[in-house]
């Protein structure tokens, strides 16, 4: 039975190598140990470690699977789900944030913020949910403090406030200050953990302690004032300094987190807005794990419970299609220790076991009203190509595949006017070679594939593309919906276009989620 302590739900946007593997692994041993849900690699569910999906991930040596974490800290369940990155970045990477309710930005102090950090953030930051900051490696010598949280507001446009700051860094790092109890963390090589109150420490040479009085009177003056509701609402992002690594900063960390995290919010579903204490259990279904057995083309669909009670074999609706079905018979979960889940509250991410129902964004409620949530957004693809059957007689197992696999969002398809070839367009690779497997392994096509060097795609939303604006470089295509795509090869091409058609209205689709 699962306890109905409060959930707090979140995930990591970072660029690889920030930290996020090492933040989560410490996060993670502070909340009493790992505990998987969704991996589907475990023991107890071994019939797919042999399967073919798998070989994909071994050969390239990822997780496809996305997995969901869970830690308990002072009575709170914080779900962490898992966002990947590296050559497995792809659409559920994105969508993986539609199902949490607050985001962790973890930045390399030496770095910055980078470009994959950018790109989730805006997920994160249109769907207006707390995003807590953690500058990570303190013990390397990075940018200067004052210079990192310049950089977060102009770059990401959001107010900061550090929560705490550091003394010293890289190697005259001594601790950290926590701005609302005047305690620091005092960083020592041992990695225990020594706080001491700051006006009876003793080991700050006069200088150290005149530069960060300083700095600390600069903050307390002509920082950003602190509100609840600024962070509930991503408009000011609470900043910790600390090093993953070290598990320095970690647990101060981890205290605020419980604080400051959102708790599962009311979600908007067919124009209204569905409140998690609804005794209606309903949930949306983000991202859908395919084919892990070939030989049963059986699916994980992973369900974020935005309201009411989950019980297992409790009779659900489809709200799509009408359909309803009880989730215990033909549906299997997995849970935080990979077993059958009996129940799930607000917040938490379930696993079911889809035989082909369920598409990416569906709603399912227990009641009778079939709301929807939001529809899941199309995200702005970078990679492109162009692709045909290998051969030409499997046309009709090529358009079913197709069909069935842009419907569960696997791939994007865009379509060339008049003769009406197909380009597909993914935000990462790694979708290519899910795409490319697939249509091998379920409806036996062989795709030829012709990379394209555009890397922009920009919708239409005013004035017309008439035949002379465009040629191979700068293309006009149509998406699944039928709206009008233009394809550039890079800004420089975009701008030329832009400046010499001024009154076409372009959109990154961005601006459309
Ligand atoms: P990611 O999941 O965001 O990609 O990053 P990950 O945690 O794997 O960390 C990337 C690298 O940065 C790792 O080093 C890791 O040890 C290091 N790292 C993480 N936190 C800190 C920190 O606070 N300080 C310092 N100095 N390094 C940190 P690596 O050499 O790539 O891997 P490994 O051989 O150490 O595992």
């Amino acid at each position: 039975m699962t306890q109905e302590r409060p959930r707090r739900t979140f995930a990591i946007i970072s660029h690889p190598d920030a930290g996020k593997t090492t933040l989560t692994e410490k996060l993670l041993f502070l909340g009493g140990g790992i505990r998987d849900a969704g991996t589907v690699k475990g023991k107890k569910s071994g019939k797919f470690a042999t399967s073919d999906w798998m070989e994909i991930e071994k050969q390239r040596g990822i997780s496809v699977t996305s997995s969901v974490m869970q830690l308990i800290y002072n009575d709170v369940q914080i779900n962490i789900l898992d966002t990947p990155g590296h050559q497995d970045f792809s659409e559920d990477t994105y969508r993986t944030l539609t199902a949490v309710d607050t985001a962790v930005m973890v930045i390399d102090s030496v770095k910055g913020i980078e470009a994959q950090t950018l790109k989730l953030f805006k997920v994160c930051k249109m769907r207006g949910i707390p995003i807590l900051t953690f500058i990570n490696k303190l013990d390397r010598e990075g940018k200067e403090p004052l210079d990192l949280l310049a950089e977060i507001e102009e770059v990401l446009e959001m107010e900061t406030y550090p929560m705490n700051w550091p003394i010293g860094m890289g190697k005259t790092l001594k601790g950290i200050y926590s701005r609302g109890t005047n305690k620091i963390e005092v960083y020592d090589d041992t990695h225990d953990r020594v706080i001491v109150d700051y006006d009876e420490q003793n080991f700050l040479e006069d200088y150290e302690k005149e530069q960060f009085e300083d700095e600390l009177m600069l903050l307390n003056e002509a920082g950003n004032e602190f509100t609840q509701d600024k962070v509930r609402n991503g408009e000011l992002t609470p900043v910790f300094f600390g090093s993953a690594l070290s598990s320095f900063g970690v647990q101060s960390f981890l205290d605020e987190f419980v604080q400051h995290a959102a708790p599962p919010q009311p979600r908007k579903a067919s124009g209204e807005m569905i409140d998690p204490e609804s005794s209606t259990f309903s949930g949306f279904i983000f991202k859908i794990q395919a084919n892990m057995n070939p030989n049963h083309r059986d699916r994980i669909a992973f369900l974020r419970v935005c309201s009411g009670t989950f019980t297992r074999g409790m009779e659900v609706m489809l709200s799509r299609t009408g359909k309803k079905m009880k989730l215990s018979q033909s549906h299997s979960f997995f849970a935080s220790d990979r077993e059958t889940v009996n129940d799930a509250m607000p917040g938490d991410i379930i696993g079911l076991y889809d035989s082909g129902n369920f598409e990416v964004g569906d709603t399912i409620v227990s009641g009778s009203e079939p709301y929807r949530y939001e529809e899941m957004p199309q995200f702005p693809p970078e990679k492109f190509a162009k692709i045909t059957a290998k051969n030409a007689l499997k046309h009709k197992q090529y358009h079913k595949g197709m069909t069935q696999l842009v419907q569960e969002g696997t791939i994007q398809l865009y379509k060339t006017p008049y003769f009406e070839d197909y380009i597909i367009g993914a935000v990462g690779e790694l979708q290519f070679q899910v795409f490319e497997y697939r249509m091998k392994n379920e409806y036996k096509v062989d795709i030829e594939f012709q990379h394209m060097t555009h890397e922009l795609a920009r919708w239409v939303t005013g004035g017309e593309v008439t035949d002379g604006m465009t040629d191979s470089r700068k293309m006009l295509v149509n998406d699944q919906h039928g709206r009008s795509v233009l394809l550039f090869e890079n800004e420089f091409a975009l701008r030329f276009f832009q400046d010499k058609y001024p009154d076409l209205k372009l959109s990154t689709g961005w601006e459309m989620l």
